[in-house]
């Protein structure tokens, strides 16, 4: 009773139809998963009007515009679902509510790249593989020693990466041929070694790089990765481990062996939550960028580089770092009023707010306020919190940000439990590369398994330069001056 027939199903016609005012034409286009393919509107052409440009190739067909991809669906995928209205997370169908609350970073990490939760003995194959591929050859040691002691910590990661790559000549493309990983596709055994092989070693060493580009600034020795323990205990054991030679473990045991480091129980669970947190959010600007790199078919160091500098950004993975900057020049609960009139006018950005796709709330941000008492309880509350709290429940009254669906998102909190847990804060992003990077590696090896093949991410313009316009020679040009116009003079320091 009450149900859809199959007769009734197939009854209706998905398909949407546009009529082009221009020629009076007609087209029927196909809609399927609620999409309309954007190649079918090259098809609608017209005889250029009077007010087109030629570079409007009006007869070449309908170009669709998007800036900032608003409304384009670049791929399909059957990694993770939002619903931005509802504040629904789904890694491969699973509640992100339930993953935090029951599984493992590794186990969401297998659950994203392979489809489906393991069975006991492929969860600890993954795991001690990807841990076993956690140690770097020692010459990265003269290349993290090659930055000046101030690098921000994201420069040493991104630039880690593409080096990286520069060991593994087998993942390579431009040296063992571009099948070598879209050969995955057809189920080559080969192919799929050598791909697990190069997603072991990414998530493996994303912590290990990620600790020395730590521990080079404070002038400490590296840590060799320890075993027995898992993802976010060695990576806070690769952080926070007083090597044999350095003075504490020296002076402290007559025996040669390592300290007795072990990390904080609630603090690696809690950073293990939020590494599943992380761990992937469809189509964001870095996943976008690493499957835009990776469609040229470069090794994946590289892409998963290009993934790096996209996520640094404060409008992506910098916020939570912005957030803290904010915080802290906000100064104290009595000065929001001040910082929120400004965000009004436009003067400053309320960091930590907002996103693309939640429009009601981010479902993260809930687990992860569960997360910050959790840890607050053994390191003590962040001095910034009650400013935190009094601009979250401010804006959250103020109809500028709820007309605009402007909620914290997850890096209005992250950053304060970075902080509580001793991270200085250009490190913030890294914290967030090293889950992300799960996702990048998942969406690449879904392109690369795309039994259609990998097409180059190749986006249209609309150009609205000069049309065409002859060479003017020296003496006949008039000089077009004024800010932005013309190269700046700088000031030449040192
Ligand atoms: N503070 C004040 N106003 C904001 C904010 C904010 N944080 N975010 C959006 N708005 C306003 C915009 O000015 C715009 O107002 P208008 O319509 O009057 O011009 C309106 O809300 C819509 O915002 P858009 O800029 O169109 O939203 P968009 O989807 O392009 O941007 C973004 C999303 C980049 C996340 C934005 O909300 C932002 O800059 N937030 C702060 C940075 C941040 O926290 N980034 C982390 C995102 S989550 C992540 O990457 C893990």
């Amino acid at each position: 009773m009450g149900q859809e027939t199959p007769k009734a199903k197939h009854a209706r016609n998905d398909s949407l139809v546009v009529i082009d005012n221009r020629t009076g034409k007609q087209y029927s286009v196909p809609i399927t998963h609620n999409s309309v393919p954007a190649t079918f509107f090259k098809f609608i052409r017209a005889p250029a009007g009077p007010d087109d440009r030629p570079e409007d190739e009006a007869e070449r067909g309908l170009r669709v515009a998007d800036r900032g991809f608003l409304n384009t669906a670049v791929i399909e995928s059957a990694i993770t679902y939002i619903d931005g209205e509802r504040g629904i997370l789904r890694y491969r169908g699973y509640p992100i509510e339930q993953l935090a609350e029951k599984s493992t970073f590794l186990e969401c990490a297998y659950l994203l790249i392979y489809g489906a939760l393991p069975a006991r003995s492929q969860l600890s194959h993954f795991e001690r593989e990807v841990l076993l591929h956690g140690i770097m050859h020692a010459d990265a040691t003269k290349f993290f020693g090659s930055f000046r002691y101030d690098a921000h910590p994201m420069a040493m990661l991104t630039s880690a990466f593409a080096y990286l790559g520069s060991y593994y000549g087998e993942a390579n493309p431009s040296l063992q041929g571009q099948t070598l990983f879209t050969k995955c596709a057809k189920g080559d055994p080969e192919a799929l070694q050598n791909m697990d092989k190069q997603i072991y070693r990414l998530i493996g060493k994303a912590i290990t790089l990620a600790a020395m580009a730590y521990r080079v600034r404070q002038g400490r020795e590296f840590v060799v990765p320890p075993t027995g323990m898992s993802y976010a205990e060695s990576f806070l054991y690769q952080l926070d481990h007083l090597s044999p030679t350095d003075s504490f473990s020296a002076s402290s045991s007559a025996s040669p062996s390592p300290s007795p480091y072990k990390p904080h129980p609630v603090l690696a669970r809690a950073l293990d939550i939020l590494f599943i947190l992380h761990a992937d959010h469809e189509m964001n600007a870095s996943s976008t960028t690493v499957l835009q790199t990776g469609s040229s078919l470069p090794d994946p160091y590289s892409a998963v580089a290009a993934g790096c500098a996209s996520l640094y950004g404060p409008l992506h993975g910098g916020a939570n770092e912005a957030v803290i900057r904010m915080l802290v020049s906000i100064g104290s609960p009595n000065n929001v009023p001040t910082f929120l009139a400004a965000v009004k006018r436009r003067e400053k950005v309320l960091s930590g707010f907002g996103h693309r796709v939640y429009k009601t709330s981010d479902p993260r941000s809930f687990i992860i306020r569960k997360i910050a008492d959790e840890v607050f309880a053994v390191t003590g509350p962040d001095p910034l919190l009650d400013t935190a709290m009094a601009l979250h429940d401010a804006a959250l009254k103020d109809d500028y940000f709820v007309s605009r669906k402007l909620a914290p998102n997850v890096d209005f909190w992250s950053g304060l439990i970075y902080r509580a847990m001793g991270f200085p804060m250009d490190f913030f992003p890294v914290l967030f590369v090293v889950p992300r990077i799960v996702g990048w590696v998942a969406h690449w090896r879904q392109m690369m398994l795309s039994p259609e093949g990998v097409k180059i991410w190749r986006p249209r313009q609309i150009y609205v330069g000069p049309s065409e316009r002859s060479y003017v020679p020296f003496d006949e040009r008039e000089a077009v001056q004024g800010p932005g116009k013309e190269p700046s003079i700088v000031i030449h320091s040192g």
